[in-house]
């Protein structure tokens, strides 16, 4: 079997933000597609944490540093120089960057600077992804999907340092990468609400019940009618990685963005994804999952959808999974983690196979057999 045309085997991939919920997804895929993976986070941002229970740190090189120090990962960069690299580090939560404003841009938009600052230093021949978010848009809640040409913004400081980090990366293609000298490839990718077993961080909806439901506790939901284009975390990682295979062979595609979403009919409110995720925690009935609270501490847009017609006709990437085994995954990964202590390097890499089976049997073009 191939997959992404087996472009990452013995590759040398430097992941930033490895140690977070998707860094640590991507880090375990990667390892298994035969990557050498390096990582460089400042810290471990929960506990537990995907990356501590997988024993991912024994797969891979480990660095624990900050995207803020320039002098630092240049040199990592410079000394390494890797052939691909994924850039999620980033303070990613937005209750969080209402208290720590500074923190948050530094690290999401002058951590973007840096990194391209050291390849632009470095100018060895690398592919590079620069992962922001659908929140980079500016947000005005109309019922139509954002598209990569949408104005940038966003209201709360989390979004606006995602969509900075976008001028960032627009800016350094323009004024560094889009010429001859230049050895490097960039490109930007835009995910929505990912959701996903091993994900604890603070205020996120699912984290959130998890925590909750295995104390035997209800959760409260704020925004019950808000609507997230909610997708497993294989997706936005499985169009990343389609991203850096195809930007690697097709210079056409250096210095675009592209939306890696769900498609546009799958837009449940956190209701009904509550509903379906409390299914596989033998719930009698769902009113005993979870309750409504009017208590909302920060703005949240109520309203959020990508276009992603780009990634479809450039890339031809679609999701693999259905809504229900988005729910399924996700839920039945807590489940077996808290109540069956199964073992979580095997369990995820068994969901990253069944999502890769899944991607065979629908003919993408990025898994082939
Ligand atoms: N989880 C989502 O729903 C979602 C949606 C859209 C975009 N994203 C983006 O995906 C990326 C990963 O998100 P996540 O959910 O895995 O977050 P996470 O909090 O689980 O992980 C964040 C990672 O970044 C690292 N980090 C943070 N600040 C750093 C710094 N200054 N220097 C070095 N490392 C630093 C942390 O150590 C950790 O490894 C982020 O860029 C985030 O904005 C996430």
């Amino acid at each position: 079997m191939k997959f992404f045309n087996n472009i990452f085997e013995g590759k040398k991939v430097l992941v930033t933000g490895h140690t977070g919920f998707k860094g640590s997804w991507l880090t375990l895929w990667l390892t298994q597609l035969g990557a050498k993976v390096t990582g460089y986070s400042k810290d471990v941002p929960s506990s537990p944490s995907l990356f501590e229970e997988a024993k991912l740190a024994s797969l891979i090189d480990d660095y624990r540093e900050d995207v803020r120090d320039l002098q630092q990962l240049t040199d990592l960069v410079c000394s390494l120089k890797p052939d691909f690299v994924f850039h999620l580090a980033a303070q990613p939560i937005v209750s969080y960057s209402y208290t720590n404003p500074t923190e948050t841009f530094e690290s999401n938009v002058m951590g973007t600077v840096n990194i391209l600052e050291a390849l632009r230093v470095s100018n060895h021949e690398c592919t590079a992804i620069v992962i922001t978010s659908d929140k980079c848009y500016d947000n005005v809640e109309w019922v139509w999907g954002y598209k990569e040409t949408d104005a940038m913004g966003g209201k709360d400081i989390y979004s606006g340092s995602k969509g900075a980090a976008e001028l960032v990366f627009k800016s350094y293609f323009h004024s560094f990468f889009n010429n001859e000298k230049s050895n490097v490839r960039l490109a930007s990718a835009r995910a929505g609400n990912v959701i996903g077993g091993g994900d604890w961080a603070l205020d996120r909806i699912v984290p959130d019940c998890m925590r909750a439901w295995d104390k035997g506790n209800k959760v409260e939901i704020r925004c019950p009618d808000a609507t997230r284009p909610w997708q497993h975390v294989l997706e936005p990682l499985s169009g990343y990685l389609h991203l850096a295979w195809r930007l690697h062979e097709d210079k056409s595609l250096h210095g675009e963005s592209f939306n890696f979403g769900p498609d546009s009919k799958v837009n449940h409110t956190v209701l009904m994804l509550l509903k379906d995720l409390s299914k596989y925690w033998n719930f009698s009935d769902s009113s005993k999952a979870f309750e409504v609270t009017d208590h909302k501490p920060f703005h949240e847009a109520g309203l959020l959808k990508l276009n992603c017609d780009k990634a479809l006709f450039f890339l031809k990437w679609i999701p693999v999974l259905d809504y229900e085994d988005v729910a399924e995954f996700t839920s039945t990964w807590y489940y077996k983690f808290y109540k069956e202590s199964t073992d979580v390097s095997k369990l995820t890499a068994a969901q990253i196979q069944a999502y890769q089976e899944k991607a065979i049997s629908k003919r993408l073009p990025w898994a082939i057999v």
